[in-house]
């Protein structure tokens, strides 16, 4: 049985400031993951509010929603066998300071809030998230 799945990567304000896109996309080419579009795009604040609706009862929400809508990104939809649960292997943990060697944010990550990248956390919000960027 086939388990290919699709999965939405961000690379946040942080990363593509410091032109990282290209080195992070090798990291997804290299750990056999196919990029199937991609877009670089700025968001509204206010669109980030509805994208990170999930965390809208943190503490870190108001913060968050302004950092992701603060410069460029690129969102992508990624494709392999289990992809939704190997990309948050690459990406490693939230927190860079926890995030295990070869990972995304243990290379790349500044902080929590400035961590690199996004990846979705379930098959279903996968498709919700790609969706939201990608809907046809
Ligand atoms: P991300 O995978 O994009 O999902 C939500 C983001 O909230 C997360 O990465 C972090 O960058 C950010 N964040 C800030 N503070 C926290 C926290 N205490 N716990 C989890 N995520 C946090």
């Amino acid at each position: 049985m086939s388990n290919v799945e699709q999965t939405l990567s961000i690379i946040k304000p942080d990363a593509v400031e410091r032109n990282l896109e290209n080195n992070i996309k090798e990291m997804f080419k290299n750990n056999g993951f196919s990029i199937l579009k991609e877009k670089k795009i700025q968001i509204e604040k206010s669109e980030a509010e509805k994208f990170y609706k999930v965390h809208e009862t943190k503490p870190f929400y108001n913060d968050l929603c302004a950092y992701l809508s603060s410069g460029p990104i690129i969102v992508m939809v990624l494709e392999k066998s289990n992809a939704v649960l190997a990309n948050r292997e690459l990406m490693g943990a939230t927190n860079p300071i926890d995030a295990e060697e070869g990972t995304i944010r243990k290379k790349y990550g500044i902080s929590i809030d400035k961590n690199s990248v996004h990846g979705s956390d379930s098959i279903e919000n996968a498709k919700i998230e790609i969706n939201f960027f990608f809907e046809d």
